[in-house]
């Protein structure tokens, strides 16, 4: 005889469902960060948690995932970065048209209230700003990285200046204070503090640069694959070997997920499945 599902299942199911419902909303404001990246803020309370992302559409095809650079009582924020055909339509928008919006989904990075590190590359510095937020809330002692390949790409600086963080710029071209990665100055930092916790966020292959060097402190990274459904149903989104959703169980792993997940660092996959191979050539700043 069949099982019946428990009433655990059920329920969870039914709140993926009701998260699955879409938020038409007006863009409130849109602020440009630099060259090839814009935030866009909503007024709307989305009871959200950092790490989670939220799917975007603007109903002119396809449906996209962005993790949540800030969310308040009084609104939220993605920053996008301009790269193929969905995101340069979001490009085109101006403030008080509609984009359609459901979430949050996925897993959140941890609350550690000690002396943490952040290390962020490209777009995934602004998940880290409102972490960052978090942490402060929680007493934590923050020291930011922010990488990027020029002083052209570096976004939310201001932002996290007029935070109380120790915060530091690193760019591959070195036009500003600092030359390097942010792998770079992270070596420099962890070689003469000790951290209680890193984040990251960013390309893999600066994640992946970043692990060889942690030793013995417990990190989270932000991680992204493909994403259809976000709900666990599709699985586009699933990690070889463990068959991680990064939808569901992600896109925050733990470092016990990441050391047993065989692709990371070197492989993901296209809408098809198809696996595409990381460049892990010079630099990695999106
Ligand atoms: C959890 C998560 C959080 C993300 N957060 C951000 C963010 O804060 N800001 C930001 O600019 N981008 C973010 N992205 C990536 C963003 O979803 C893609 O850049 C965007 O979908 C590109 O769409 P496009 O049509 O403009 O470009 P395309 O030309 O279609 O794609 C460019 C690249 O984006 C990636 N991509 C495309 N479609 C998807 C998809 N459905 N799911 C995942 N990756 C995709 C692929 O690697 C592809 O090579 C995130 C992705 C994930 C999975
Ligand atoms: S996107 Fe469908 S299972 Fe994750």
């Amino acid at each position: 005889m069949q099982k019946s599902p428990s009433l655990k299942i059920i329920l969870t199911e039914w709140y993926r469902i009701m998260k699955s419902k879409r938020l038409i909303l007006p863009i409130n404001r849109i602020v440009r960060e630099c060259r090839d990246v814009n935030t866009y803020f909503f007024s709307h309370q989305l009871e959200a948690k950092p790490g989670q992302f939220v799917m975007v559409t603007d109903y002119e095809g396809g449906e996209k995932p962005f993790s949540l650079a800030d969310s308040t009582t009084a609104e939220f924020a993605i920053t996008v970065k301009r790269v193929g055909q969905f995101t340069s339509r979001l490009f085109q928008k101006k403030a008080g048209e509609y984009l359609a919006l459901r979430g949050p989904y996925g897993s959140s990075f941890f609350i550690c209230p000690h002396r943490v590190l952040l290390v962020g590359g490209g777009y995934g510095t602004p998940p880290l700003y409102f972490l960052t937020r978090k942490l402060l809330e929680a007493g934590s002692e923050v020291i930011v990285v922010n990488g990027a390949r020029s002083g052209d790409d570096l976004i939310f600086c201001e932002k996290f200046r007029a935070l109380e963080v120790n915060y530091h710029n690193i760019t591959q071209s070195g036009c500003l204070d600092r030359k390097g990665t942010a792998v770079d100055l992270a070596r420099e930092l962890m070689n003469t503090i000790k951290f209680d916790f890193i984040y990251a966020a960013g390309p893999e292959p600066m994640l992946k640069a970043l692990q060889e060097i942690v030793k013995d402190t417990e990190y989270q990274f932000l991680m992204e694959r493909y994403m259809k459904c976000a709900i666990g149903i599709c699985g586009s989104c699933t990690m070889d070997p463990l068959g991680i959703r990064l939808c569901v169980e992600g896109p925050v792993l733990s470092r016990l997920q990441i050391e047993q997940l065989s692709e990371f660092g070197h492989y993901h996959r296209d809408a098809t499945g198809a696996r595409i191979y990381f460049n892990n050539g010079q630099g990695f700043h999106d």
